[in-house]
């Protein structure tokens, strides 16, 4: 039997890392844990419970009372509601950006992570897995995109799911979550040193994943 390696994806946003990630995870049949929406339930529970994402320490309080629940099939639940849709608005995108600054934030949902990723044989994605997360997987991707066609993207999907969007507006929006994911103070986007760097911008998915797929034969 091959071995089950650890991959990290992190880039930056609509790069099409849990596109892959996902596709990735069904050839190898591993487990794909899709760590933005781990920062999106926090936003989006400071927003039910009328909590400013702005207010660090009220955030941060709120954090005993979370309890997110990842299913194979995508579904995520927060205390046991499926929130899966719901922590896709835009609002909550820029939510899941301020509070993923905190400290405590951090710190609550990194330790989730490591415990979900123990005895191998997972895909990660977001912005610190390779360089904080799992700093020792057998495989890191960087994955960008040019932002036009990052935010083309986005807005492509936004009009599939039957959702007004407004691509300057997207392209707005996610130059400022990057920018701010870029330069926070802890754990900032960054590629770490032993990443491979793809560039998807003139890539089909399938391109993508043949690509991903022959760096893990590689490591396997
Ligand atoms: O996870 P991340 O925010 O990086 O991106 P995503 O949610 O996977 O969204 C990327 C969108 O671009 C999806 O609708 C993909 O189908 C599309 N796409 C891609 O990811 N990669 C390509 N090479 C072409 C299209
Ligand atoms: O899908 P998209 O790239 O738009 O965003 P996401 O991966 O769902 O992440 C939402 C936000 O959570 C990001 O803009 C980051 O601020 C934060 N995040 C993070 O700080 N660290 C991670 N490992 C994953 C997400």
């Amino acid at each position: 039997m091959s071995k089950r390696i650890s991959i990290a994806i992190d880039g930056p946003a609509a790069a099409g890392k849990s596109t892959i990630a996902k596709m990735v995870a069904k050839n190898l049949n591993y487990t794909y844990i899709d760590t933005g929406a781990m920062y999106r339930c926090v936003a989006y529970y400071a927003w039910l419970n009328h909590v400013d994402v702005q207010d660090e320490q009220a955030v941060s309080k709120l954090l005993k009372d979370i309890d997110i629940d990842m299913f194979p099939d995508g579904t995520i639940q927060l205390n046991h509601e499926d929130v899966t849709s719901a922590i896709r608005e835009n609002e909550v995108s820029m939510g899941a950006s301020v509070v993923s600054q905190y400290q405590a934030v951090r710190t609550f949902l990194v330790e989730k992570q490591r415990e979900m990723a123990q005895g191998g044989g997972v895909i990660l994605d977001g912005r610190d897995i390779g360089t904080v997360v799992l700093k020792d997987a057998e495989l890191k991707i960087y994955q960008v995109a040019s932002i036009e066609c990052r935010a083309l993207r986005r807005h492509k999907e936004n009009l599939q799911r039957g959702i007004e969007s407004d691509l300057e507006a997207i392209q707005k929006e996610i130059a400022m979550r990057d920018e701010q994911d870029m330069t926070r103070l802890i754990s900032p986007l960054k590629k770490a040193d032993d990443a491979i760097e793809i560039d998807t911008s003139d890539m089909s998915l399938e391109e993508v994943v043949a690509k991903v797929m022959q760096l893990v034969e590689q490591r396997i």
